[in-house]
């Protein structure tokens, strides 16, 4: 059955949030690999925790205090300068190479695509102008004050899109969102593009790719 809507995640999935190193790496010399993947690390960790206590805030604040923490443990200084320049990194992040082509070619064959993300508005509108790709709908969880993955912000996807959770296809390179969409009733696609094992959550994505490049075929 095909999905009424196909809804993907952004950042990690579409965008590379990686993408910062180059700019780390300009400011802390061979630390950027280290300060980037701290700097993710937290960015998640204190957004499932937030939403544990019902401490939402934007994603904007989240992302800039985990860079700042990231640099502390690191024993790297930074300032409203660096903040500035890292955080507007945010705005222009690389999409993935296999991110266009995959996107014209599924849009080409009458799927509807949406985002649905962490970011808040004043992050991902820029991001996905930036980027040139086009989207039936940019969802933020910022609507529903919560984080991923809980229910609520999936819910908010179906009833914005009008597609029974069923009819929703969701494609996320996060395995833990990929399982948190399948846990509220979504077909989840998981892009597993470095090969890891599934998270163990007593759950299973309907189908693992390597490449979101293999997404049109298997919706064929
Ligand atoms: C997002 C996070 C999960 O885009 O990366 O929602």
């Amino acid at each position: 059955m095909k999905p009424e809507a196909l809804v993907f995640d952004a950042y990690g999935t579409l965008f590379d949030v990686h993408a910062v190193v180059q700019r780390c790496e300009s400011f802390w010399t061979g630390q950027g690999a280290r300060v980037s993947q701290l700097w993710r690390a937290k960015q998640l960790e204190w957004t499932w925790q937030r939403s544990l206590m019902r401490r939402y805030v934007p994603f904007t604040r989240v992302t800039r205090d985990a860079l700042g923490y990231a640099c502390e443990t690191l024993g790297l200084a930074l300032d409203e300068g660096r903040i500035a320049a890292l955080m507007d990194e945010y705005l222009g992040l690389a999409a993935y190479p296999d991110v266009p082509g995959a996107l014209e070619t599924l849009k080409a064959r009458g799927h509807k695509l949406a985002i649905l993300t962490n970011g808040s508005p004043d992050m991902i509108g820029p991001l996905v102008e930036h980027s040139g790709l086009e989207f039936a709908a940019v969802l933020s969880v910022d609507e529903v004050k919560i984080f991923k993955p809980a229910p609520e912000v999936y819910e908010l996807a179906s009833r914005r899109l009008g597609a029974d959770p069923q009819r929703v296809g969701f494609v996320s390179s996060n395995c833990w969102d990929a399982l948190g969409a399948k846990s509220f009733g979504f077909r989840v696609w998981w892009i597993n593009r470095a090969g890891a094992p599934v998270d163990r959550l007593g759950l299973q994505p309907d189908g693992v790719l390597r490449s979101l490049g293999d997404l049109p075929e298997v919706l064929s």
